[in-house]
């Protein structure tokens, strides 16, 4: 329709002058040695795993000799990778060092809404918020972040986010490279743009109001352009996209192929073969790399914003070098991971969701049905054990990865179509294209509560702090 294509065009004309100095760009790998955050099992305290985690500002040095400011959790910027059993009973003691409310949410776990960490369990300056739950989560890499009403955005750019590891016995049974920091390795993607002072500031023009800020550096771990030296012959990748509005194309610099393991909420049917793989902000993938013969490869992503379909991509960018010691045989891979039962019948409602955009530039909303995020509005309840069949349709020229919280969910159907195999296991983020429908089946278990909700929103956080958000109860 014609007001269709002047909001395509409207949008072209103000995403082209701040994706210019993107275009084409491809940074070189720095050589800096490739780091993770340190990985932690907490303490134990009365057969309860506890994790401290502390939030304050910081300085991190991205850039040599420039020191940065940043928000971290027990570090400058980003938090350790929390590791955990299956089954375990975890408390989380989160601290707030910040001079402003805060909170931090468990990206893909299973938990009370008085736990999960959303908007609603907001922590003051100076306070500390120590929820209890039990860890029930297949083996997989989840996350956790800033979600603060409003705050998401600038809290997360600044650094506040770090990498759940979930380990238990079925994904042991597979033989998987699973040693950290030998043959399996967690990678933070995200991308930020410095100013000349080598600050980040927050600062949203149109085009960020509109696709997301983005940036024009690409960080691994907090690192510019990593070197991995590994004498590992088959390396296990843990890719979390913690961007606030970019999405990845990842691919290596010889197109080899590689294979995911995972997706977001745990291990797939079987290894699925490809060369090419989109993680949409919020998404995990794990993926195998066969490096036996020898010869270094580049990961490289294709960056693109939400404005994809109008604007192409905004460039290729290195990302970080995988260097192989030697060529060494690898082990074969598994044929099968996991026995992926089929997604569970429904027995309660279908509800559709409808995202549509008004306005243009700074005008511009987001919605769900029309309805823009009413901190104090629960938009729906689900009776506690249904299980649902959800459907998104995307109205806008825009991407959208729609997230869930308190659930793993399946992917019924793409316009009709079953999900691709690497699509086909549990997720708790799914990309909605735009004219795209989308159906998911989700299960509502264990946890109730009268009164505080759950959200689901766009994980592109400045489309989830502009409004892009609902919640519900289970009841
Ligand atoms: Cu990763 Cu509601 O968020
Ligand atoms: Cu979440
Ligand atoms: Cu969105």
């Amino acid at each position: 329709s014609l007001s269709r294509r002047a909001a395509l065009a409207g949008l072209a004309a103000l995403a082209a002058p701040a994706l210019i100095g993107a275009r084409g760009a491809r940074a070189a790998v720095s050589g800096r040695p490739f780091v993770q955050p340190p990985l932690t099992g907490g303490s134990i305290e009365q057969g309860r795993r506890v994790f401290d985690l502390l939030v304050a500002n910081g300085l991190h040095e991205f850039h040599d000799e420039t020191a940065t400011e940043t928000i971290g959790i027990n570090a400058p910027f980003l938090g350790p990778i929390l590791s955990a059993h299956a089954g375990e009973k975890l408390r989380m003691n989160v601290g707030n060092t910040l001079a402003e409310p805060m909170t931090l949410h468990w990206h893909g776990l299973h938990v009370p809404a008085a736990a999960d960490g959303g908007p609603h369990q907001s922590i003051a300056p100076g306070e500390t918020w120590s929820p209890e739950f039990d860890l029930m989560q297949k083996a997989g890499t989840f996350w956790f972040h800033g979600h603060q009403h409003r705050k998401a955005g600038p809290h997360v750019w600044a650094g506040m986010a770090g990498v759940i590891r979930v380990e238990d016995d079925e994904e042991t049974a597979v033989a998987l490279p699973r040693t950290h920091g030998e043959d399996d390795f967690t990678l933070v993607l995200q991308d930020r743009r410095f100013d000349a002072a080598g600050q980040m500031p927050y600062a949203l023009n149109m085009h960020d109001r509109m696709a997301g800020m983005q940036g024009d550096v690409m960080l691994v771990n907090g690192q510019i352009g990593p070197l991995l030296e590994t004498d590992a012959p088959l390396v296990r990748l843990r890719v979390l996209n913690g961007s606030n509005g970019s999405f990845y194309g990842l691919h290596f610099s010889d197109n080899r192929t590689f294979h995911q393991i995972a997706s977001d909420g745990g291990l797939l049917a079987a290894p699925v073969a490809m060369q090419g793989s989109v993680l949409s902000p919020g998404e995990r993938g794990e993926f195998l790399v066969d490096l036996s013969g020898g010869e270094a490869a580049q990961l490289r992503a294709e960056v693109f914003g939400a404005e994809v379909m109008m604007m192409g991509t905004a460039g290729t960018r290195d990302v970080m070098e995988f260097r192989p010691r030697a060529a060494r045989r690898a082990a074969a891979l598994p044929d099968t991971l996991v026995e992926l039962p089929p997604p569970p019948e429904a027995t309660g409602e279908e509800r559709d969701f409808s995202l549509a955009m008004t306005g243009m530039g700074m005008m511009g909303d987001f919605t769900i049905n029309n309805r823009r995020f009413d901190h104090d509005r629960v938009d729906f309840s689900v009776p506690l054990g249904a299980t649902e069949t959800w459907t998104w349709t995307n109205t806008t020229p825009m991407l959208h990865p729609m997230h869930i919280h308190d659930v793993q969910f399946r992917i019924l159907s793409r316009n009709g179509q079953p999900p691709a195999a690497h699509e086909a296991g549990h997720k708790d983020t799914v990309l909605i294209r735009p004219e795209e429908s989308v159906a998911l089946r989700l299960s509502f278990a264990d946890y109730s509560d009268p009164v505080l909700p759950y959200m689901y929103h766009c994980h592109i956080l400045e489309h989830e702090d502009a409004g892009m958000m609902g919640q519900f109860t289970v009841a």
